[in-house]
């Protein structure tokens, strides 16, 4: 399933909106891989490729549940129950997790900052080219993300690290469409006698 032509790929762009709210079917096959191949489209200084997905989904989500419960004692104690359902329900029952791990390079002359945000754009493009494709998505994370027995799991040792899970299917509202900021307040015009100041800070610095 694919939106109505009659709409720019800006407007897709401008209309998009995550949501958790998700039914089967996810990608498959051919599909999933132009959708996970828009990530490795990101912006990536020096090409070290940073990118790496680990898709989790049928018989094997409930396994890994466990492993994000297991987690979330270690690195979030006192989470209460109702939180620890929640996320063992996204993940055993989301028709599709995608891990969306970072292969770092921590002494290599391009920042790990860089790396990060490369791995952050290709998950914006990921969630874009879901979204275009009939599909929805969104990015979450937490402490669990941390943990070094769960990051073995997903085929990450230190030094690489995870910028957390796209939980992604079909939108059960595939209409809804969140309200948005507006741009005047988050950009301005740079001249050489003025301050910037942007109405988002109360025209404050
Ligand atoms: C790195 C990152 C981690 C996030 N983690 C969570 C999370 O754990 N739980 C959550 O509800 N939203 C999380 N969000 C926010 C959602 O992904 C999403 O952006 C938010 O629900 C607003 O939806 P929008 O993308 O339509 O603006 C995270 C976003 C980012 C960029």
């Amino acid at each position: 399933m694919t939106h109505a032509l009659s709409v720019s790929p800006l407007q897709m762009l401008l209309q998009r909106s995550s949501t958790g709210d998700l039914v089967s079917p996810a990608p498959q096959g051919e599909q999933l891989a132009e959708i996970l191949s828009a990530g490795l489209r990101a912006p990536d200084h020096g090409h070290l490729r940073p990118w790496r997905y680990v898709v989790i989904e049928g018989e094997s989500r409930s396994a890994f549940a466990e492993i994000v419960l297991s987690a979330m004692s270690r690195q979030e104690p006192g989470a209460p129950e109702k939180k620890r359902e929640k996320r063992r329900k996204r993940f055993s029952e989301t028709p599709m997790i995608i891990a969306l791990g970072m292969h770092i390079h921590p002494d290599h002359k391009i920042p790990v900052m860089e790396q990060e945000m490369s791995v952050a754009a290709g998950a914006m493009n990921v969630l874009n080219a879901l979204y275009m494709e009939g599909f929805g998505g969104v990015w979450i994370s937490g402490p669990f993300c941390e943990d070094r027995s769960l990051l073995s799991h997903v085929g990450l040792q230190a030094p690489h690290r995870l910028a957390g899970f796209l939980l992604v299917g079909t939108p059960e509202d595939p209409s809804y469409i969140r309200s948005r900021p507006d741009i005047t307040d988050y950009m301005a015009s740079w001249s050489a006698d003025m301050p910037v100041r942007f109405g988002a800070d109360g025209g404050e610095w």
